[in-house]
């Protein structure tokens, strides 16, 4: 992976870097040795190396058995408990059949308990009726009202369509000691995975939380854990050879000099809920004490439409980071026509993937004149390993990042203030 600054050549003074660079690696020195704030969340900072090998055979044999019984699996979670797992299907899996590459089967996964919606719950419902299916749960508290609400309505449905063999069908992901649904998992035999004490729910893309659904889906999850240990090592490396702790201070520096909002962008539909997942991971890690960058997302060219004119033109303070993907598979290219009558001409007979990054280096030109700074993030590839290399960089980057801005990465206390004045409204005892 690359990170192409070349976009930022006139937004950057000589040595601001170098300057915040230092900042970036005495941070990184913390995060690794467990001295900054938040310490008792950073097993995932070695989790690509320490993982339970055992526990990992164990949850590929679990995701292979639900395979063999379902067409269809509920995945029931909410924020860290679920956007990483739905950013790699949607990543990795065919943007119209949902099959994950070289696998025959195809496995859908449907994602449940991450709103409130009776119409989306419902019409979850009605599409199960005509599949096999299963649920897999996933609260690392246990007691997250979205998912608890969601778990109840499906298990109840998937108790009625399989009566005695529905534990057979679920399988719980939670915290190893405590919750509702540990001791729920306990009491009806459900298998269950856990997610480390250590590691909080926006870090917990390449646990359980989110490989067991991928592993599900077909998802090589081996070629994922590969990925992100070839990044944990490449990032332990000096800030010169470092591009997550470059992130971290470019993000710093752009920042103190009023650029207050982070658009990330990509050029592949693909990326969408990488982008999500993304926004959730810095946005709670890092809007805090009345601080931190704004993660926006668009998806290019479309948001060019509609987005485009404001980053042209609009406040001058935004930056962009690009998310590119330099290999694309189709070798797709624009017919030749004998009238030209739609005027493109000039374009036959060439790929559309490069007229897409000829667009992205039109846009950096234009946006980079317009003063919005531009960071690119170039991934080789878009496969399983890539992705896994690519959420532990933005995890290390955001961890660093968080700690150049002066605050705990690792915890939300902002969460719980839209959950009281819920729970009072709705009565729950103990909040009136
Ligand atoms: O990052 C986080 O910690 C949160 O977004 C949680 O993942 C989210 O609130 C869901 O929590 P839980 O897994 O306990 O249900």
């Amino acid at each position: 992976m690359e990170l192409d600054i070349t976009g930022l050549n006139e937004f950057l003074a000589p040595d601001e870097l170098v300057r915040m660079g230092k900042q970036a690696t005495q941070a990184a020195r913390d995060l690794k040795n467990g001295k900054g704030a938040g310490a008792e969340f950073t097993g995932w900072h070695d989790w690509p190396i320490t993982y339970n090998k055992r526990e990992f055979g164990r949850l590929l044999k679990a995701a292979a058995r639900i395979r063999r019984r379902s067409d269809a699996v509920v995945v029931i979670g909410i924020g860290g408990s679920y956007l990483g797992a739905k950013a790699a299907y949607e990543f990795l899996a065919h943007p119209f059949t949902g099959q994950i590459g070289g696998q025959r089967r195809k496995i859908a996964l449907y994602f449940a308990g991450i709103n409130l919606s009776a119409d989306y719950h419902q019409a979850l419902l009605d599409v199960l009726s005509e599949k096999e299916w299963s649920i897999i749960v996933i609260s690392k508290s246990g007691t997250t009202t979205e998912p608890a609400i969601a778990f109840r309505i499906f298990r109840q449905a998937l108790e009625a369509r399989y009566g005695k063999r529905a534990p057979e069908r679920i399988t719980v992901v939670t915290d190893a000691h405590k919750g509702a649904l540990r001791e729920l998992a306990r009491q009806e035999g459900y298998e269950r995975f856990v997610v480390p004490d250590d590691i909080g729910g926006r870090f917990s893309v390449l646990t359980p939380v989110g490989l067991l659904p991928l592993a599900v889906a077909g998802v090589d999850v081996k070629a994922m854990m590969d990925g992100a240990g070839q990044a944990r090592q490449d990032l332990l490396r000096p800030f010169r050879q470092n591009i997550a702790l470059q992130y971290a201070a470019l993000r710093q520096i752009l920042y103190l000099r009023g650029k207050t909002t982070e658009i990330l962008v990509g050029f592949e539909p693909r990326l969408l809920y990488v982008m999500e997942w993304w926004k959730q991971l810095f946005g709670e890690s890092e809007g805090k004490e009345h601080k931190g960058i704004f993660p926006a997302s668009a998806v290019f060219t479309a948001d060019l439409h509609s987005l485009g004119q404001y980053i042209q033109e609009g406040r001058r303070d935004i930056f962009e980071t690009v998310l590119a993907i330099e290999r694309v598979k189709s070798r797709l290219k624009v017919p030749p026509t004998k009238e030209n009558s739609d005027g493109l001409a000039y374009l036959e007979n060439r790929r559309l993937a490069a007229i897409n990054r000829t667009a992205m280096e039109g846009v950096r030109q234009a946006h980079v004149a317009g003063g919005v700074p531009n960071i690119r993030i170039v991934l080789p590839k878009a496969d399983a390993y890539h992705l896994g290399y690519l959420f532990y960089f933005f995890e290390k980057a955001c961890a660093v990042s968080g700690y150049l801005l002066g605050v705990n990465p690792f915890d939300q206390p902002g969460v719980e203030a839209y959950k009281s004045s819920m729970f009072r409204l709705l009565g729950k005892p103990g909040f009136e």
